[in-house]
């Protein structure tokens, strides 16, 4: 199992810096992200699997497959089913609101409405139904609302160490 100071320096990789298809490096992506959910609501395990839900891009995973791939490296690290969940749901979840919300669609970045082809379009009824009865249906939407908006090229960041208690907690959970 991983420890607070391993996930810290792996968020610190030069990879990170590198912008993935928004307008801002990737950890300034995540940062922004995990902060939003922190400021919402507090709650350890959802603002980690904020702070984790696109370090996929890092090891060459594509647009259908780094939701997944997300999980499975947060699973590894030994974080709870709720996070390596709701980090594999962020896809769907953007998904979702587009099969529900016609101006979420509008709201989007061009690259995550052009991302949105690859990933499959809005859901149909059987995945939207399905999605909605998950555990993790509302804290995923959380997640969502949060990712899309945190691609604020001029928005500063607390430092990642300033999530080193949240990422123990979450590991401890
Ligand atoms: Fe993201």
């Amino acid at each position: 199992m991983a420890n607070a100071e391993s996930i810290i320096a792996c968020l610190s990789s030069p990879k990170l810096l590198e912008s993935y298809r928004e307008e801002l490096p990737l950890i300034d992506h995540l940062l922004q992200t995990a902060e939003l959910l922190w400021e919402d609501c507090g709650d350890p395990e959802l603002t980690v699997a904020g702070l984790l839900h696109d370090l996929a891009w890092t090891d060459g995973s594509s647009e259908t497959e780094h939701a997944a791939d997300g999980s499975a490296i947060a699973r590894s690290l030994g974080f709870s089913d709720r996070v390596c969940q709701l980090i594999g749901l962020h896809v769907t979840a953007k998904r979702y609101l587009v099969r529900i919300d016609p101006r979420y669609w509008q709201r989007l970045s061009s690259e995550s409405k052009a991302s949105l082809v690859e990933q499959g379009g809005a859901l149909t009824l059987g995945e939207l139904k399905e999605f909605e009865a998950s555990a993790y249906f509302g804290d995923a939407i959380r997640l969502r609302l949060a990712d899309d908006m945190a691609k604020d090229p001029t928005r500063i960041t607390k430092g990642l160490e300033c999530f080193y208690p949240i990422i123990t907690k979450a590991l401890l959970t």
